[in-house]
């Protein structure tokens, strides 16, 4: 983990939130080249999900929620994490993530007994701060989803079985952040809930299951870092009837990734009106605010189905780490020398190839290098860059260290016949290519496909 995080900062993909005042617990920002791996994950996610389907469609919802929503999906009940205080440092910590009953500050034996501990963040709304007027940040992105059920229905005329999309942040006000990146107060879910019918619940959970284990192969996440986990009945979340959480070795240890849940009618049925004409399965608070039924109708019978919700809900930041720490590793050379390599699948790379001219500054290497450049960035594939630093061995490394897959190198035999060496990230090997033809490699390396 040390050396992930040393290369985050290095490299400027990862930096503490609010550094020069200190720093604060459980925040990060993503600098230059972590904004583009997120967002090349996020890209990946929504491709996916939405594009390479035609039963899912998108969704992008306000973080500030409602207490209602939160009130009636449990939450302002039941989202809480066991917390103790230590009497004498005064540190307060999760009661189920201590090793005994001693404080993992001061050692002390003297804690309080545990208490709930709600981790929603609330906020006041409007000019007046009165305590009357706030909205909560909303924990998962999910609640909206379901709160703009019949908004989709109807304005895209979608039948069961069918799914909603979002991607965005959310926030939990951690007892204990910690592990890098892994467990954080504001982050962001890739969570799709998908509506079926009930009775078809348990093929479509299953079916979630396989199909998130290979988008995550997809990523680079190899199958041998992977664990499914059968989440005990008495750990499941209030809304699940059942959650296979898909488990990877982290640097710091076996983990959850995502967590894939059966929600039942829960949700639906919890934001809905008039619950008693809807058939329930699951114990819902009873809603006297809800101006909605989160409903479909059978043509023929009439009756009004409340669809079952299967969850994938995945963590952006922690799927970072994860795809960071498959894709690093540092390899022995020739002369006892080492190299550091982030071997990232090319779509995920943040820049996708790197430009260098043989000769910093060299008024006609240079604008070959920048025809080169725009040329590339004209395919629309991602980030290409222009490195005018003149010292090639240099931008090997730091490409390698940053996982580019091709740097593309322009020297004065280039000027003559047009030509450049095209050197491969995890080969190494060098060759020769014209650039029409590195057009297709690029994009043969990060669409599959030349065309
Ligand atoms: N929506 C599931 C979760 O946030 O854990």
């Amino acid at each position: 983990m040390d050396e992930l995080v040393a290369l985050c900062k290095r490299r400027g993909f990862i930096f503490q939130a609010n550094e020069i005042y200190g720093g604060m617990q459980g925040l990060y920002d993503y600098g230059p080249l972590g904004v583009e791996l997120k967002n090349n994950i996020k890209h990946s996610w929504w491709a996916s999900m939405v594009y390479d389907r035609d039963d899912v469609e998108g969704l992008d919802a306000s973080i500030l929620t409602a207490q209602n929503v939160l009130k009636y999906s449990g939450h302002e009940d039941t989202f809480t994490d066991p917390m103790v205080d230590c009497k004498d440092c005064k540190s307060r910590w999760r009661a189920d993530q201590l090793d005994g009953s001693q404080c993992p500050g001061c050692k002390s034996k003297n804690l309080t007994e545990p208490r709930p501990f709600n981790l929603m963040f609330k906020t006041s709304v409007g000019p007046i701060d009165d305590g009357t007027s706030f909205a909560y940040l909303r924990p998962e992105t999910a609640q909206n989803i379901f709160t703009n059920f019949k908004n989709v229905v109807d304005s895209t005329s979608k039948k069961l079985p069918f799914g909603i999309a979002q991607v965005g942040k959310a926030f939990r006000n951690e007892i204990t952040p910690r592990n890098f990146i892994f467990r954080v107060r504001e982050f962001e879910q890739m969570e799709l809930e998908f509506f079926c019918l009930k009775g078809t619940d348990e093929k479509w959970h299953k079916e979630w299951v396989d199909a998130r284990i290979a988008w995550w192969e997809a990523q680079g996440v190899s199958k041998d870092s992977l664990e499914l986990y059968n989440v005990p009945e008495d750990e499941l979340a209030h809304y699940s009837k059942a959650t296979v959480d898909i488990m990877y070795k982290f640097p710091h240890g076996l983990e959850e990734l995502e967590g894939i849940a059966n929600r039942t009618d829960f949700d639906l049925g919890s934001h809905s009106k008039n619950q008693s004409e809807l058939n329930l399965d699951a114990l819902v608070k009873e809603n006297k605010d809800s101006n909605s039924k989160l409903a479909v109708q059978d043509i023929e019978t009439k009756n009004w189905n409340v669809p079952y919700v299967i969850e994938p809900s995945a963590g952006v930041e922690r799927g970072f780490l994860a795809i960071l720490n498959e894709a690093y590793r540092v390899e022995s050379l020739e002369g006892g020398k080492e190299r550091t390599v982030l071997g990232l699948k090319a779509h995920l790379s943040p820049i996708k190839a790197a430009v260098i001219p043989l000769k910093r500054n060299h008024d006609g290497l240079v604008a070959m290098a920048q025809e080169i450049k725009n040329e590339l960035q004209g395919l629309k594939l991602g980030r290409v860059l222009l490195e005018n630093s003149g010292n090639i061995g240099k931008s090997y490394r730091r490409h390698d260290e940053i996982g580019t897959p091709l740097c593309i190198t322009v020297d004065f035999e280039s000027l003559e016949d047009g030509t450049v060496t095209v050197r491969d990230r995890d080969s190494m090997k060098q060759d020769r290519l014209k650039i029409q033809d590195i057009k297709s490699e690029l994009k043969k390396l990060i669409n599959g496909t030349d065309v």
